[in-house]
Formats: C-alpha cells, structure tokens, sequence
C-alpha cells in the first residue's frame, strides 16, 4: 500500500477532538427538547436543527484544522478538496433516535483519499462517537480498530442459525415492503434480527463482536464511511454485492468465512 500524503493518525486526532465537541453540543441540545425542522426524502425522514448545527460545526473545525481538505456531509455542505483529502460527515447517525431520545445515535467522521465515492476512495481514518454513553469507536488504515483505547475485533465465524444479524430500513415506503419480506424470510434462518436504528454504530456492533453481521440497502456513504473502515479493520469484510464495494444497493459486514454465504442467502430472500 503506498503510503498517502497525509499522516492517518494525525488526522484521526482531528477527528476524535471534533466529534467529542460536535457529540458535547448534540447532547447539550437535546436537553432543550427536539423538534422537526424539516421532513426530506419521505414523510418519515426527518432533520433536526441540531443535525444542521452538528454538521455546521464540524465543517467549520475541520477546515481551521485542515483548510485544503474537502468536505462531504448528509445535511448538504460540500467543499472541493486541495489535498486529496475529503472528510465523509453524518453529523446526527441516527436522527429517529435522537428526536425519541433514545441513547443510541452517534456522530460519524471519515477520512477519505480521492473522490467523495465509496467505490474508489481509500478510507485513512474514522471516528464514530456515541455522545450519550461516550463510547468512541476509531480506526486508521492498516492500524485497527479500537473502542476508546482497547483494540477490538469481529466475534469468530458462527453458523448462519446462531448468527445475530444487525439490518436498518430505508425511508421510502416501497423499499420497506420489500425489506419487511425479507426480513420475514430471514427471520426464521437465524439466532435474531437487531433494527437499532443507527448504521455507523451497526457497523461498530459487527467490529467489537456485539453483533454477527449487519447488512442494509440504500445507505448512502456518510452511514458507512467511517464504520466500515472500523468493522474492516476489526477483521469483517466489507461489501457491496458482487464484489463491489458498499453502495446504495447493500451494505454488509460479516466475518470473512461468512459473508458468501450470508450473501446468497441475501439474495435468495430478497433483501
Ligand atoms: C439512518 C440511520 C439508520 C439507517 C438509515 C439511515 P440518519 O441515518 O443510520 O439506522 O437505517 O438507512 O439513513 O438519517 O439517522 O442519519
Ligand atoms: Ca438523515
Ligand atoms: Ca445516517
Ligand atoms: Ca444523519
């Protein structure tokens, strides 16, 4: 691997300090209640002001850290990058949860060499930080995976009958039918099905072992820029189907003696 013209663990410091002040300012908002600024691509997919205002913040610390890098987040900011470097932003993972309240949503930070592009870019680093239980999951290329400073890694491989198989659902009504047959499918095939609601923590379930495998259609590379270098570098592949890289079609992370057949079986029920 050719070395890249940025140090990954300086820029992992970068991103471990912001998204410990973006995670402070999240849940220092919320303590002020929530409400819906806007619904997007579906009656069901909701913003928040603080998602605006997480994203706003990390823009802005990232580009006095590093002025020449890029800049690509969920909530619509964009900046070219000078350096190659371009950082993959979801400022709220899991913004159903924040809203509930429930204490699972993270913020999710990701490094990237080349084009904001999933199927070519070379993830450096990644931070994902759940600011409520303070767990902060991270990653450099070729350097593994942690949770907080302790090294993690993907449970051994286990059949597909006592595998706990992590899955989201998409906004769009049509794609939702489609994933609850599937999952109706699958459902009887496995140990259990775990929807917890946010993608970059599903990803860091798979890297320290709390889950078997995780899969879901339609992300877009903000939920998984920074988990699935963390989820790879516990050990899981990472994959889109049939050889490609993660896309809007699938995502799937499971163990490396795992993941052919659990792809098959994707396909075979639908998923
Ligand atoms: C969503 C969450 C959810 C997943 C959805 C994502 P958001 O992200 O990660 O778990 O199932 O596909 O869109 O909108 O809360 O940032
Ligand atoms: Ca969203
Ligand atoms: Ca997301
Ligand atoms: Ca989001």
């Amino acid at each position: 691997m050719t070395p890249s013209a940025a140090d990954p663990l300086e820029l992992l410091e970068i991103a471990r300090s912001i998204a410990l002040e973006a995670g402070a300012m999240i849940v220092e908002a919320r303590r002020g209640g929530v409400e819906v600024a806007d619904r997007k691509s579906s009656p069901v997919d909701v913003v928040t002001q603080v998602d605006r205002d997480s994203e706003q913040l990390i823009r802005t610390r990232l580009a006095e850290a590093r002025s020449d890098d890029g800049f690509f987040g969920e909530e619509g900011a964009r900046d070219p990058s000078a350096s190659g470097i371009t950082w993959v932003v979801d400022p709220i993972d899991g913004t159903v949860n924040f809203l509930y309240g429930i204490p699972h949503y993270a913020v999710s930070i990701a490094a990237v060499e080349g084009e904001a592009d999933p199927q070519t870019w070379r993830a450096l680093a990644a931070v994902v930080l759940n600011p409520v239980t303070g767990e902060l999951f991270s990653a450099t290329e070729g350097g593994g995976a942690r949770l907080g400073d302790a090294p993690i890694s993907i449970r051994p491989a286990a059949p597909l009958s006592q595998s706990l198989i992590a899955t989201g659902f998409a906004y769009a009504e049509a794609t939702r039918a489609e994933q609850g047959a599937a999952i109706a499918r699958l459902l009887p095939l496995v140990r259990d099905v775990r929807r917890m609601g946010t993608a970059s923590l599903d990803l860091c379930a798979v890297a320290c072992g709390r889950v078997d495998a995780y899969f879901e259609r339609t992300l877009s590379p903000w939920d998984h820029a920074a988990g699935a270098l963390i989820a790879h570098e516990a050990g899981a592949v990472v994959t889109g189907l049939d050889g490609r890289r993660p896309d809007h079609l699938m995502t799937l992370a499971a163990h490396p003696d795992s993941v052919v057949a659990l792809e098959a079986v994707l396909r075979d029920i639908g998923a």
